[in-house]
Order: C-alpha cells, then structure tokens, then sequence
C-alpha cells in the first residue's frame, strides 16, 4: 500500500510517500519539504493570507518530486492522507483541497488527519522505532502536553499547558531578546554562548503537583528582565537567552520524569518542534538513563512540520484498522481540534 502525505497546516509544505506491507512499521520512500521561513521573516511572524497562497505553488511540485524520487508514478498511488487540522484554517484548506482533487482524479481514498497524531508518530519514521505503550512528550509551536500513548489512536492527556506553548515561549521571549522568526533555533543558538544560571526566571507550575504546564509567566518575567538590563541588555543578551532556556528545559523534563513515575512505563517519546532542541534532548537522554528508562525521538530534520509524519500516521491508522479511507472527496478543516477527540471518533 502506497500512501501520499500531505502537510500544509502552518508554514511549511510537506510531502511524502511511504510503503505499508501488512503490520510492518511502514517504510519512508520519500519526502519533500518547502519552508516558508524566509517568507514570513520580513513579518516577524506567519503571515496566514502569505501562507496559503505560498502552499497552493509548492504542492504539486513537492509531490512531483517525491513520486519521480521514490521511482513511482501517481498512478501508483493507493491512498492521499493530508492534515485536516488543527492549524491555519487557509493553509489546511489547500493541501485538503489538493489532497481530495488528487483522490477524485485517481479514483483513491482519502485520510484526513491530525496533525499532533503526525508528530506523535513521527518517531516511528526513524531507524529505531518505539514500541508501545509510552509516554509522549509532545512540544511544538502550538501545543505542550503528556501523553499516555497506548496505541495508534488511543492517546489519553495526563497533562498539558493552561496558556503558552513550550515553543511559544521560545519564540516570544526570542522576540523579546530582538532575534528573528522562528525564534526557538535562534535563542537555542543564542544560549550555546551563555550562562543558564545567570537569572534567575520561574519555572512555572514546577511544584503543582499534577502535570500541567504554564509558560506564560515565564514569557512576563523575561521581558522584566530585558526591560530592567536597558543598555545592557546587549552584552547580556546570550546569559539572558540561556537562562530562558534552562527555565523550560527544566519544566520540560521534570513533569516527563513525573509522568514515567505516574504511569510506570518506562518508554518516553518526544516530538514536535521543541524536540530538536539540544539541551531538552541531553538532559531527558541523562536523566532516562538514570531512570532506565528508553528515550526515542524523531530525527532531527523530523521534528518540525514535515509531509512524512502525515504519510506515517495515515498508513499506522489504516493498518490498525482504525478507519478506512474514504472516497467521499467532500472536506473541511478543522483549525481547532483537540488530540483527544480523535479517541471518541470526534
Ligand atoms: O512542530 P512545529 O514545527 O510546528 C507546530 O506544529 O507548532 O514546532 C515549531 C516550534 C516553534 O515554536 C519553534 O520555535 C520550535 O518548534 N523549535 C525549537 C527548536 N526548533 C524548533 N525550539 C527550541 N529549540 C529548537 N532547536
Ligand atoms: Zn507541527
């Protein structure tokens, strides 16, 4: 079974083809990704109206590419799976729109779905796949919650962000220190020539005693910070952004740790964009150790948006026998969607 991703929720395009015979983890053939990066940075920020325009010229030739990398032709193609959300509600209306006119032309089902579920599984794309069950820690620009992952669609919160994002607060408190969009592999940049312990910042809801997050705080205490150095801020700027850093970083792997306790299991995945970042991987790979416990990741250039998730996460969904694709080409997006909706069928 040959499966088309495609992932068009915020700024970057992303396509791919993987290969899924019977129950074996399905195989990546090929993948392409255009980002919008470059695009947007004049902005500061995502500009939603630049993002879809942008997604309508790259898609068909993303999927030119993978076809003609992976030795296929479109005709080969068994099933489209794209992000039906959440994200911009323009930018998902493309790649489903492409994605169902693509299925009607072929004849094919389509698979529209989640785009956390794509993350969540994007682990499974690299060389060492988990096995279930795990704990997910999944950090990326829009979302920051613990997950108890018992099986492809069974996902049940133990906690999650009552404000900010982890990524959020990377590229808010980014754009405090005056670094450009996306302000999280900048600031981690940043931080590498700095003192994490220079000041002192919150590490909000660290003692709550549950496994709830909050980062919104440390997001007011960082522009105090910046505002209170003035002129100094300049030569300060990297302890600054280390300090930052070690702030969330702390946060990050103190309620996994607490999660892996909770729950016993001794498997801890992460994913999202927040995911590629240096010291969150270094601590959680010390500190699982310690706890016997095995860490897995998505590869680095995997973390963030990416068409190989939505392939991936399509061909587990249709091997689990959790839905079947469908040939009902009428779609819609959905901007706002909950992961844990996906368990009762909403
Ligand atoms: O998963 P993703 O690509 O998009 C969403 O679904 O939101 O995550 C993007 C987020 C941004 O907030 C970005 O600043 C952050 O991931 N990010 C990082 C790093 N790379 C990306 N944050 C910290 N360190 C990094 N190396
Ligand atoms: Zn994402």
């Amino acid at each position: 079974m040959l499966v088309l991703g495609i992932e068009s929720s915020c700024d970057e395009t992303g396509v791919a083809l993987v290969r899924a015979e019977g129950q074996a983890v399905p195989q990546l053939l090929s993948h392409a990704l255009h980002s919008q990066i470059a695009m947007h940075q004049a902005y500061g920020g995502v500009v939603p109206e630049l993002a879809s325009r942008d997604h309508i010229r790259r898609v068909l030739p993303l999927t030119t590419q993978v076809l003609a990398e992976a030795g296929q032709t479109l005709g080969d193609i068994d099933v489209v799976s794209y992000t039906r959300g959440p994200g911009l509600a323009g930018a998902l209306l493309v790649g489903s729109g492409v994605a169902c006119a693509l299925g009607a032309a072929l004849g094919r089902p389509v698979l529209g779905l989640h785009h956390l579920e794509g993350h969540l599984l994007s682990p499974f794309l690299s060389a060492d796949p988990p096995e279930f069950p795990f704990v997910a820690l999944l950090v990326s620009g829009g979302h920051t919650q613990l997950m108890r992952v018992t099986g492809v669609g069974q996902y049940s919160i133990l906690g999650e962000t009552i404000d900010d994002a982890a990524g959020e607060a990377f590229d808010k408190s980014a754009k405090m220190l005056g670094l450009g969009y996306p302000g999280g592999p900048a600031l981690a940049k940043l931080a590498e020539q700095g003192d994490g312990a220079a000041f002192k910042l919150p590490r909000p809801l660290l003692h709550s005693h549950n496994l709830d997050f909050s980062f919104a705080g440390l997001k007011t205490a960082v522009m105090t910070q910046a505002q209170k150095l003035g002129d100094q801020l300049d030569a300060r700027r990297a302890d600054l952004a280390a300090s930052t850093q070690a702030a969330i970083v702390e946060v990050l792997l103190k309620k996994s740790m607490a999660a892996l306790k909770e729950t016993g299991l001794r498997r801890l995945v992460v994913a999202g964009g927040v995911g590629a970042n240096h010291m969150l991987r270094s601590q959680l790979n010390a500190a699982c150790a310690k706890a016997g416990v095995r860490v897995h990741y998505p590869e680095l250039h995997l973390c963030t948006d990416n068409g190989a998730m939505i392939a991936m996460a399509g061909a587990m969904r249709l091997q689990a026998g959790l839905q079947e694709a469908s040939f009902d080409y009428a779609f819609d997006v959905k901007p706002r969607w909950p992961l844990d909706a996906l368990a009762s069928g909403s």
